[in-house]
């Protein structure tokens, strides 16, 4: 039975004891495994129409999957990643680029596009892309936290060398706020009992490894029959808090309108409900305003054979503009 990612836990469910063969299997899968395999690849770079000799901003470079695409079409690259190793990973990648001037890299969070694009010189930006989530070598790489199938300490920071980790929030986060967090970024139907069982846990001892996070959350969720890992949704809630992944997405938006130049397009390539619905309203509102015209009236998914060679990409949206 292929296993690609921890969503593919359902499949497993019936036997509730593989947790940690999943895990030693999905360790070996990864050894051998690429930094993180991109997600609608052509159709987001086809998104950017991009032309030889202009910038474009990778504003989640990650691997530098898309970053090589848009090089490839004869484009140059402002790339930005908040995580160090990603950004060692594509320095190490496009290293002859960056020599010849095509690529360019920077550590920071893309809510601070403006800042970035003034203090690196980039002239003239022709499009945007987010890739928005984690990568692949984030949720494997040992130590990160981002994974329920390995113990690990709680911390879940993309950038590892700012904010609050993911353990310091559930050991201090009332019953009530872990309860929104759960429900509002997870959707978790058993939000508030799992806060409940967390707040009952950490008065004997803090919550500090992913693994005492993962058995409390099964043994809530218990005789409560699931299609994914009952981790699932605690996990990436977390992330998102951790991240303030909503907040940098509102705040980067109405920034990169504004660095775009006319006909410049953005492509927005979400995971999350409310991260499509961020941009969504945002790009509604902005042609209401005669500002940009939407490209996807409904947003691009992957086809069925991208999904089945990578299962990240069956919750992936699509939406692109173009600046007036
Ligand atoms: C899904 S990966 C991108 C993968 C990339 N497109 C590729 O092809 O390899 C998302 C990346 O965005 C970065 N990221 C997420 N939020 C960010 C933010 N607010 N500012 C800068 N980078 C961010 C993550 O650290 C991660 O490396």
């Amino acid at each position: 039975m292929a296993i690609r990612c921890e969503r593919d836990w359902h499949k497993y469910f019936r036997k509730p004891m593989n947790r940690h063969k999943i895990a030693r299997k999905m360790k070996k899968m990864h050894k051998t495994q690429e930094f993180h395999r991109p997600v609608l690849l052509n159709e987001a770079v086809e998104g950017l129409n991009v032309t030889t000799g202009k910038w474009y901003i990778d504003a989640t470079i990650g691997g530098g999957g898309h970053t090589g695409e848009i090089v490839q079409r004869g484009g140059k690259v402002f790339g930005i990643d908040r995580d160090s190793q990603a950004i060692d990973e594509v320095t190490r990648r496009f290293a002859n680029e960056i020599e010849l001037g095509l690529v360019k890299v920077v550590k920071g969070n893309f809510s601070h596009i403006t800042k970035l694009t003034i203090k690196h010189s980039i002239p003239d930006i022709h499009g945007v892309l987010f890739d928005l989530g984690i990568s692949t070598h984030q949720l494997q790489k040992m130590g990160r936290g981002f994974s329920f199938l390995r113990d690990e300490p709680l911390d879940m920071r993309m950038s590892q060398s700012e904010g609050v980790k993911a353990a310091e929030i559930v050991n201090s986060y009332s019953w009530n706020d872990l309860t929104e967090v759960f429900q509002k970024y997870g959707e978790e139907v058993n939000a508030g009992q799992i806060a409940e069982k967390i707040v009952q846990v950490r008065k004997q001892k803090p919550i500090a490894s992913t693994k005492e996070l993962a058995d409390l959350i099964e043994r809530v969720a218990k005789g409560h029959q699931k299609r994914i890992h009952p981790a699932t949704k605690i996990f990436q809630a977390l992330r998102i808090e951790v991240n303030e992944e909503l907040h940098e997405l509102k705040t980067a938006l109405p920034q990169v309108l504004e660095v775009l130049s006319p006909k410049g397009r953005i492509a927005i390539i979400s995971f999350h409900s409310l991260e499509d619905r961020i941009a969504k309203q945002f790009f509604k509102n902005k042609e209401r305003e005669n500002q940009i015209r939407i490209i996807t009236k409904k947003p691009i998914v992957a086809t069925d054979n991208e999904i089945a060679v990578n299962a990240k990409a069956r919750s992936a949206k699509l939406r692109i503009i173009e600046k007036i």
